[in-house]
């Protein structure tokens, strides 16, 4: 199928169908014990993050606010402390089961040489991508010095503001972000930076959950989860860095000078709700994942723009743990990966 933006096109293929009620035959297939703990490699091979110490935080400023701790520039409303460290691990697992084993989509060969994960975060995706492919360099970049110390010999971390001027020294073959939504101002100008620091020939993807969440049938106005996506929506609009950007990733592609944009969806049901064993399976690792993360997902943005008190915020997350665990509500949210080609360089024409 054939999308456009601006006269561009991007293509929007290999997606998954959108899930459909189970009516009750389809109710024994998600079995909550098949989910792997957070200290299993997601590849299923060996996972070199069991034995990791992580970086002496102490040698970083930290703001501490609500409980929580957070970057201290205060622009990522995020927490980066263990609960949340700890749910990205198991995220990292979500997203690829979700991707049927798949570390990323864009077709980049057996053989990439530079690769860069921006906003690494606990670094996972780039150890796991270093140790699928050891004739690459990984370079894994975020604002917090909070990844593991020892990781594989080609894989390597750095402190960087992706909104920052991008000071690279070489180019990229390929450049990997995932659950960024929640990170910049102006996503487009990092999809910009990214398109400048590839090789002719490279690839960017970015992996992404499309907030708000959406639901089959009857939408419940009324239910708690309605409107926590509908106070985070609010709040992250208020802090200038919206979470609604993401549908919007083709766009910056397109503006970017990206060529062969591919954009494929995904969905993680809220609960059993669906029919299917691999939603079902995705379901019970998405439902984790945001029991884990309501509270670091909210706190910040809730209590610095909705003047929320951290009490309030505690309370109101108790009926929305609730509603995601009501299989009367349809919930998902759309996970959407983009990616896209940096053109080959022209080959140079003679004209003797
Ligand atoms: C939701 S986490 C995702 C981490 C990782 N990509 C993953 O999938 O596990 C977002 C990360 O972006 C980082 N981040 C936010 N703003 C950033 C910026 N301007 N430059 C670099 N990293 C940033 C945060 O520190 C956090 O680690």
């Amino acid at each position: 199928m054939e999308s456009s933006s601006d006269h561009a096109t991007y293509a929007i293929d290999g997606s998954e169908s959108l899930p459909s009620i189970d009516d009750g035959s389809d109710w024994t297939s998600a079995d909550s014990n098949s989910m792997r703990t957070d200290s299993d490699s997601a590849l299923g091979g060996s996972s070199l993050r069991s034995s990791t110490m992580s970086l002496q935080s102490s040698a970083y400023e930290n703001l501490e606010e609500n409980g929580r701790t957070y970057h201290r520039r205060g622009n990522y409303h995020l927490p980066n402390d263990d609960i949340e460290k700890d749910r990205l691990d198991l995220q990292h697992a979500l997203f690829i089961l979700t991707f049927h084993n798949n570390l990323y989509l864009a077709p980049i060969g057996d053989n990439p040489q530079r690769v860069l994960d921006l906003a690494t975060r606990t670094g996972i995706w780039a150890i796991d991508f270093a140790q699928l492919h050891p004739s690459a360099a990984v370079i894994g970049t975020d604002l917090s010095p909070i990844q593991p110390e020892f990781v594989p010999p080609n894989c390597t971390f750095e402190i960087d503001d992706a909104e920052d001027e991008w000071t690279f020294r070489y180019k990229f073959d390929y450049i990997h972000g995932r659950a960024l939504g929640t990170c910049f101002k102006d996503p487009g100008s990092v999809v910009a930076k990214a398109f400048d620091a590839l090789q002719p020939g490279g690839y960017l993807e970015l992996q992404d959950a499309i907030m708000p969440m959406q639901y089959v049938g009857e939408i419940p106005v009324s239910s708690f989860l309605y409107r926590w996506n509908c106070h985070v929506v609010e709040s992250s609009t208020m802090a200038q860095r919206p979470w609604t950007n993401v549908k919007h990733y083709p766009e910056y592609f397109i503006a970017a000078g990206f060529e062969e944009i591919r954009a494929k969806k995904f969905f993680w049901p809220s609960n059993t709700w669906p029919k299917g064993e691999y939603l079902k399976h995705l379901s019970v690792y998405f439902q984790k994942d945001l029991m884990d993360g309501l509270e670091g997902l909210s706190m910040k943005l809730f209590t610095n723009f909705l003047g929320w008190t951290k009490e309030q915020v505690q309370e109101f997350l108790v009926g929305v743990r609730k509603d995601l665990q009501d299989r009367s509500i349809h919930a998902y949210i759309e996970i959407s990966v983009v990616y896209g080609k940096k053109p080959d360089e022209p080959l140079e024409v003679h004209s003797d």
